[in-house]
């Protein structure tokens, strides 16, 4: 393996702290999570689209981040394609310039994964080979998108994880291409978790790889209590991940190098039948606020 990190360190300039909030998917079900989370006295401090929701109707992006009070968003994407000898076409980085131009989009967070080529979506986030030449080519993409997006990019630790390809490891490649780029990480801890329905991570291992410092975002997911402690759901082996994820949390808050910018919980997906209650919401993004406030100071919208 060679030195990929070796080019002139550059300076890593990450953006003061925002705080707290949720993966926003566009549908009803969410802005009436939205509008009971106020309700019940909830708030947040940003919020997180994905991407692909407005590709057909971009403009629609200042409609739904007005109807949430207009607050910093970040964007989740894989449309910058940063792992691929293929670029994405002019058509879809203006696109995308103007999607974070309307959402008040501080940062973008694209998965270190491999979503097919230009002609050809995969449907699924493919594990990239741990070699120099794939780490090289991630690399070399984010290098060149400098300035690009209107908004730096961050990489994310993926999902689909099958047995090591190479010599890095999922984190051991994200280490290297977030220090040989000088981008932030966005460390999915939903992600360790649904690598399980693949081949486990060595998760100990995997985070000892993540330089913390470089880390702007958390993702963690946030499932609905009472069903996870329903016997009946038979969900207790999610339960369990419920709590490594919130404790791994906050064990990586006790490390001084570990300021994330924001931490997002994931209702959607997050292994119960229905979505967190707007009161777990609350509660979870003071939880988070006070997390990040610990050892920084939380720019929080009034
Ligand atoms: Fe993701």
């Amino acid at each position: 393996m060679t030195d990929l990190i070796e080019a002139p360190a550059r300076r890593h300039t990450k953006p003061d702290p925002i705080g707290a909030g949720f993966l926003y998917h566009c549908a009803p079900k969410f802005a009436d999570l939205y509008r009971a989370l106020v309700e019940c006295g909830g708030r947040i401090d940003m919020i997180e689209y994905l991407a692909t929701h407005f590709g057909s109707d971009v403009e629609y992006v200042a409609e739904v981040n007005r109807s949430l009070g207009d607050p910093p968003s970040t964007l989740h994407c894989y449309e910058y394609m940063i792992g691929c000898v293929d670029r994405p076409d002019e058509r879809t980085i203006r696109k995308l310039r103007r999607m974070a131009e309307l959402a008040n989009c501080q940062y973008i967070g694209e998965h270190v994964g491999m979503m097919g080529t230009g002609e050809r979506y995969s449907g699924t986030f493919l594990q990239p080979f741990g070699t120099d030449e794939q780490t090289e080519r991630f690399i070399d993409n984010l290098r060149d998108l400098e300035g690009v997006p209107g908004c730096p990019l961050t990489i994310e630790n993926q999902s689909q994880v099958y047995n090591q390809i190479g010599p890095r490891s999922i984190c051991e490649q994200v280490r290297d291409i977030a220090l040989g780029a000088d981008v932030g990480i966005l460390l999915s801890l939903s992600n360790f978790i649904i690598a399980e329905r693949f081949v486990s991570m060595d998760r100990e291992r995997e985070l000892a790889a993540i330089p913390l410092d470089h880390v702007w975002q958390v993702h963690l997911p946030l499932g609905r209590a009472e069903e996870l402690n329903d016997p009946g759901l038979g969900l207790d082996w999610r339960r369990e991940e419920q709590r490594w994820a919130n404790s791994t949390l906050e064990q990586l808050f006790r490390e001084p190098s570990f300021r994330p910018v924001s931490v997002i919980f994931e209702i959607e997906d997050a292994g119960t039948p229905s979505h967190a209650r707007p009161e777990e919401l609350r509660d979870a993004l003071d939880w988070a606020r006070e997390l990040l406030g610990a050892g920084t100071e939380v720019a929080v919208a009034s």
